[in-house]
């Protein structure tokens, strides 16, 4: 009997490290961006066992089953975050057609396409907010498993609007409704209706919830920065949010729809293009970030009539792009907590890097603009102790580039390296 359980004892023992086998991976690198402090280091190695940073330092002894990557002509910085994207799908080239014909079922099934984009733009992490249908939860879920490539998601599942909000769908005749079913419309109105709302969207697997507290440009209702919900409603969403452990991110364009939003507690201002100087010292005081997303202003006013988009829309744009930038440069130079976000989906997946070109024309530093796009991005979405930085204990999300991007920044447009939970997607 002694026998026999020593004999099972050493086949477990060989199984076990055997399912255990570990990955070691010395990376190189030239440059490496230490975010938290704000400084280039030079010539640094990095540990990586499995999916984790193990060591960082000059000197590192190398295990002599390691892997080495050597990007010692590169500069190595964190992988990217970006904190409102909107993945599951983008613009297919008839506004009309894309409401009236397609259904969640044909944007599940080209959503890999744009994570695969993503992931290998650089993007290790988005934080997804507003998806018909469920999809982004089916896709956070396929790429967790490691069914398909693409980003860790951080998932709002439904955008929570008031009826006839940016989220509900306007303009049309009220004889056309789409019947969604229970609780995936996302239209919720009063105390009630929207903490009733944010338990659907928890129950369905959201991770962050996500409302419209303004008007918005890409939808037919009036105008673009009117409030959408009450004081009362917006702190409803916020508490409700709050209980289940969820942050809450407000789509906000107009001045008063911010206030309101950063009075309720918000962690994050989506937008934030009408911000006064009211609500830039009020967001202060909280320590709500501002997620401004200063390049889709580009893209709308040269694509967006092409793809059918009416007139009233591409003329609410003109009314708040310009404004936007310059408002994000008075919260910049005020000092509110700015977070990169891009609204990825207005513009092709993958072209998310182009946003900090506009970042930096508009007030951010070259370092400011890359911290907003980790160390800060990872704080905003609570993932912190997990990814954000280069540092020993986190996930291995190491990006790199050819060039050093303090010196220009659109080098970030162009990622050659990309790893993620210490895989490899992306080697040039
Ligand atoms: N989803 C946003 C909205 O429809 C996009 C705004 C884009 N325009 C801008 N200037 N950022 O309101």
């Amino acid at each position: 009997m002694r026998k026999f359980l020593g004999t099972i004892s050493l086949l477990l023992l060989v199984i076990f490290s055997f399912g255990q086998s570990t990955k070691t991976t010395i990376i190189k690198a030239g440059k490496l961006i230490d975010v938290e402090s704000g400084t280039v280091l030079l010539n640094q190695m990095i540990l990586v066992r499995n999916d984790s940073i193990i060591q960082v330092a000059s000197k590192i002894n190398i295990p002599k089953e390691a892997t080495i990557i050597d990007l010692s002509k590169y500069t190595v910085l964190p992988g990217l975050i970006d904190c409102h994207t909107h993945i599951t799908g983008q613009p297919g080239g008839d506004y009309y057609a894309d409401i009236f014909r397609k259904t969640p079922v044909d944007v599940a099934v080209t959503a890999h396409i744009y994570a695969k984009k993503t992931l290998e733009a650089g993007f290790t992490s988005v934080r997804d907010l507003g998806s018909a249908g469920l999809v982004d939860i089916a896709l956070r879920n396929a790429i967790n498993n490691g069914d398909i490539p693409g980003p860790n998601i951080y998932a709002a599942t439904v955008f929570i609007g008031s009826t006839g909000s940016h989220g509900d769908l306007n303009g049309f005749s009220p004889y056309l409704e789409f019947n969604a079913p229970k609780g995936l419309s996302g239209v919720a109105n009063g105390v009630e209706g929207v903490r009733q709302q944010v338990r659907y969207n928890v129950k369905n697997g959201a991770d962050v919830i996500k409302f419209g507290a303004s008007a918005g440009v890409l939808s037919e209702e009036e105008s673009v920065g009117a409030p959408q919900y009450t004081q009362e409603e917006m702190d409803a969403i916020v508490s409700e949010a709050k209980m289940w452990g969820r942050k809450t991110a407000a789509h906000a364009h107009g001045a008063e729809a911010i206030k309101m939003a950063v009075k309720a507690g918000v962690a994050s201002v989506e937008h934030g293009s009408l911000l006064d100087a009211e609500g830039i010292q009020l967001m202060k005081a909280k320590g709500t970030y501002l997620v401004s997303d200063v390049y889709d202003d580009e893209y709308i006013l040269s694509e967006y009539s092409k793809l059918g988009f009416p007139d009233k829309i591409i003329n609410k744009e003109k009314m708040v792009g310009k404004l936007q930038r310059e408002n994000f440069q008075k919260a910049v130079e005020a000092g509110v907590k700015i977070a990169f976000g891009t609204d990825a989906g207005v513009y092709p997946h993958g072209w998310n890097g182009k946003q900090f070109k506009w970042m930096t024309r508009f007030g951010l530093t070259p370092m400011a603009a890359i911290q907003s796009a980790t160390i800060n991005a990872a704080d905003l979405i609570g993932i912190k102790e997990k990814t954000g930085s280069i540092k020993p204990g986190k996930k291995a999300d190491i990006i790199a580039v050819v060039t050093n991007p303090i010196d220009d920044i659109t080098i970030l447009e162009q990622v050659q390296f990309v790893m993620k939970n210490g895989i490899v997607y992306k080697n040039n």
